[in-house]
């Protein structure tokens, strides 16, 4: 028989999970949340009548708790439930933080319950979902023995892939999926800024630079990194990175510090990749650093 599950911080996160555990078989045994409204939302959703906004009530029979409140409450929550004796014996108490490790829900082994943070590699934008969002994601997982065991099964219940980090090394973990994620959306804003002062406007400009998009991770995902690097940086071709700086310098000077810092970096993946001299390399140092 599946275990039981309760979610304090019924969220983006916390809905996705209360559905689609409960669809993987997991028996709700209490949706927790600052305001009513919200764990009944979720209460609903999955047909549940076990809703509260008194977060130990909804945790103290389930087998594995789910604290999905925003970071900077997570332990303010847990330390809370644990002052009510408010988790089981034996539980697994996981949260969702991508940067914060285990040790948020320390408070929890008082009560004999193990802790562990449970990471799914995705962005939950809002609460209505049409199609799973763990399903073929990476999810990673930390913490006590059991509660890293537990939060296994369930990843894979929910379709995703379950990769084991260490506790210590959740921050740069983290900081690589907000470059991933979060500067990938400013790098598109940097490309699309760039292309309304060309003139391509409106929805001619995504779509044009979308296929390109598409095309350039296709190519990291066959090739890797340096072989998927094409273009003036890594053919060496500094007239053309000239006339770039100059451009940009002249009509979004705002906009040039961040061009000459990704073009630095990239300097270095074209001299791993072999395709530029150590004189272009030197120039071209010397021009992204000007
Ligand atoms: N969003 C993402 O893309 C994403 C991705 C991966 C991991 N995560 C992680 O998942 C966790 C939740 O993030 P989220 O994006 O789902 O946040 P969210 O949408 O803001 O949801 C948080 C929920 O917790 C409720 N809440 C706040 N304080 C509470 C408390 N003290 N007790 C009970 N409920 C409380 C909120 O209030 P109401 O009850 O008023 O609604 C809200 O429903 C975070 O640890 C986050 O880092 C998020």
């Amino acid at each position: 028989m599946k275990l039981s599950f309760a979610i304090v911080g019924c969220g983006r996160v916390g809905t996705a999970l209360a559905k689609y555990l409960a669809e993987a078989g997991y028996i709700p045994a209490g949706l927790a949340s600052k305001s009513i409204s919200s764990a009944k939302r979720v209460a609903d959703l999955i047909g549940s009548v076990n809703f509260t906004d008194i977060a130990w009530e909804a945790t103290r029979k389930a087998d594995i708790v789910f604290i999905t409140t925003p970071d900077g409450t997570i332990k303010e929550a847990c330390d809370s439930i644990s002052e009510k004796n408010g988790f089981k014996s034996g539980s697994v108490v996981l949260h969702c933080s991508g940067a914060l490790s285990s040790t948020e829900l320390m408070s929890a082994k008082t009560c004999g319950a193990n802790i562990g943070s449970m990471h799914p590699l995705q962005s939950f934008a809002s609460t209505e979902y049409e199609f799973n969002p763990f399903s073929g994601i990476v999810t990673s997982v930390e913490g006590d023995r059991e509660a890293v065991d537990a939060a296994k099964h369930v990843t894979e219940d929910l379709g995703s892939y379950c990769v084991t980090i260490k506790t210590e090394a959740k921050m740069l973990y983290h900081a690589s999926a907000v470059v991933a994620s979060n500067y990938l959306v400013t790098l598109l804003d940097l490309s699309l800024s760039l292309i309304k002062l060309a003139g391509v406007t409106g929805e001619d400009a995504l779509r044009g630079l979308k296929p390109l998009i598409e095309g350039t991770i296709s190519n990291v995902e066959k090739m890797g990194i340096q072989n998927a690097l094409t273009g003036p940086i890594a053919r060496g071709d500094i007239q053309i990175i000239e006339k770039h700086l100059s451009e940009i310098g002249s009509k979004t000077p705002q906009l040039l510090s961040l061009y000459k810092t990704l073009g630095l970096y990239t300097v270095e993946i074209a001299k791993e990749k072999g395709s530029i001299s150590e004189a272009v390399r030197k120039r071209l140092e010397d021009l992204f650093q000007s």
